[in-house]
């Protein structure tokens, strides 16, 4: 999310360390302040993603991962959506620790920033929602993504608008286009924090 978007917590562009990040999100999580202020903000990532998913993954079965899954808000749309095979991860234990049992399959906590402890080909879909923004997931994150989702695997993420262009995104997601690694199915400007006035590009690739 980007600086403008909380003006009750630190701006997310003076956290410089992972470890900043991880201690920022475990201390939001506590006593479930992160969900209450995402009611409060009318925070609509999750619903827009999943209601994009909907679109093009027809089965229900298929095998999702939820990168940078938080306290489990997009796992609750796509169960409601009945997909119920889904793995988590997330960099905050304390976000991980919130999440009601039954939403997932597996959690981890791990940093997605790193090479992730999973096999090539491996999901039909990743989801990541409101991981790409200041200090959070960086572009290079995507080409794991891209490594563990089966052809013809989807790929949904959504882009702080603030760090589009600035930091690297518009290009990794044209390149990959171009080296034909994946293809755009969807890319457009969500609503996603809307109360305050803070957009996101939400992404939906086809693995080729
Ligand atoms: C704005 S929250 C979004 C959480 C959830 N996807 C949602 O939509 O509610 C961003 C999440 O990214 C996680 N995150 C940030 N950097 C990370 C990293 N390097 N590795 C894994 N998770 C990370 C944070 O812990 C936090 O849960």
């Amino acid at each position: 999310m980007a600086q403008k978007d909380i003006g009750n917590k630190t701006p997310l562009q003076t956290l410089s360390s992972t470890y900043q990040v991880r201690q920022y999100y475990d201390e939001w999580a506590e006593n479930e302040k992160y969900d209450r202020d995402m009611v409060d903000w009318n925070y609509t990532g999750p619903e827009e993603a999943v209601r994009t998913i909907i679109k093009y993954a027809k089965s229900k079965d298929i095998l999702i991962f939820d990168a940078g899954c938080g306290t489990g808000l997009v796992g609750k749309e796509l169960n409601k959506a009945q997909y119920l095979n889904i793995d988590g991860a997330d960099l905050s234990q304390k976000s991980l620790d919130q999440i009601t049992e039954g939403i997932y399959r597996r959690l981890c906590r791990i940093d997605l920033n790193k090479p992730i402890p999973i096999p090539d080909n491996h999901y039909d879909a990743v989801v990541s929602v409101g991981t790409f923004t200041y200090g959070h997931l960086r572009p290079q994150a995507l080409d794991e993504f891209l490594r563990i989702t089966k052809k013809n695997g989807l790929i949904c993420f959504t882009i702080n608008e603030g760090i589009f262009e600035s930091h690297g995104f518009y290009e990794k997601i044209h390149q990959l286009a171009l080296k034909s690694s994946w293809k755009a199915i969807e890319l457009f400007k969500a609503e996603y924090l809307a109360s305050k006035d803070v957009n996101a590009w939400l992404g939906l690739y086809q693995v080729v």
